[in-house]
């Protein structure tokens, strides 16, 4: 049975990825923002089959905080095996091009409390000689584009310091995941036009908890946006900055 740790836990995915898990009798232990919404995605959880499901409430701009939630969800749990980063916010870009202040929120939210999160996270697993540290990054971490640049730079930080985290466990028992999801049907796009590269939160949580399974590095979801951010990556510079994508 898993015991699982997700932060940013009212995230559609999130949510998507805790009832499967729910549904295989694992134990979860839910941060967010909102009281109310955690506990009835718990009630939900348990409802659904979860051996159990307790929460506690986190801002994870709260950065004092993040000790007080994870020790709450390892006593919750008696230890944690999979712990998910989930949060993220969507920025809008023109508004953070002039607004230093917003700018610098949006970045914390999406790369900043990740990074501190991360570390924490993973020096107990280290300690443990055990866990899966799994953190929902971007295909827009892989290159910057006009319309979401200041976005993209987060979850690129995320990117990269997965990357370093799990070189940097590389043959012990601590596994760090990279998911890097295209465009998602969630709150998050709820403003977005939708077309045929769209998927369902669901979808992306069953590739998260197979990536989780297999032990996977790096996972884009769906998949066929790995050979899609390749080919974005290739092109030079100077074609790439006459693009509008
Ligand atoms: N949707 C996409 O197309 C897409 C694509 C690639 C990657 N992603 C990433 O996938 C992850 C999940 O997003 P989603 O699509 O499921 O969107 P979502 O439903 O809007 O979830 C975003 C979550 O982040 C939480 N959050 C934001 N700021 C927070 C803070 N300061 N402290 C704690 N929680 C905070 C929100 O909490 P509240 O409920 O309190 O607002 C919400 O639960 C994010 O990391 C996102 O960047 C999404």
């Amino acid at each position: 049975m898993n015991r699982i740790l997700i932060v940013g836990a009212t995230s559609a995915i999130a949510e998507h990825y805790a009832r499967q898990e729910a549904e295989a009798g694992s134990m979860l232990f839910l941060c967010g923002r909102s009281r109310e919404r955690l506990r009835a995605i718990a009630q939900d959880l348990v409802a659904r089959g979860a051996a159990k499901a307790d929460f506690a409430v986190l801002d994870v701009l709260d950065f004092d905080r993040h000790e007080e939630a994870i020790e709450a969800a390892w006593r919750s749990l008696e230890g944690v095996d999979v712990a998910l980063l989930a949060h993220g916010t969507l920025p809008d870009a023109r508004a953070c091009a002039t607004d230093a202040t917003l700018a610098l929120r949006e970045f914390n939210t999406n790369a900043t409390a990740t990074i501190l999160l991360m570390d924490r996270l993973a020096g107990r697993f280290e300690k443990k000689g055990h866990g899966t540290l799994a953190v929902i990054s971007s295909v827009a971490g892989d290159r910057g584009r006009a319309s979401n640049y200041l976005y993209g730079s987060a979850k690129a930080a995320a990117t990269a310091y997965s990357s370093g985290l799990r070189q940097r466990f590389r043959g012990t028992g601590v596994h760090v995941l990279t998911i890097k999801p295209g465009f998602v049907d969630t709150p998050m796009t709820a403003a977005f036009r939708k077309g045929a590269l769209w998927v369902e939160p669901h979808r992306i949580a069953t590739g998260i908890r197979r990536a989780i399974g297999r032990r996977r590095g790096v996972v884009y979801l769906p998949f066929f946006w790995r050979p899609i951010m390749a080919l974005i990556r290739m092109i030079p510079e100077p074609v790439f900055r006459r693009l509008d994508l």
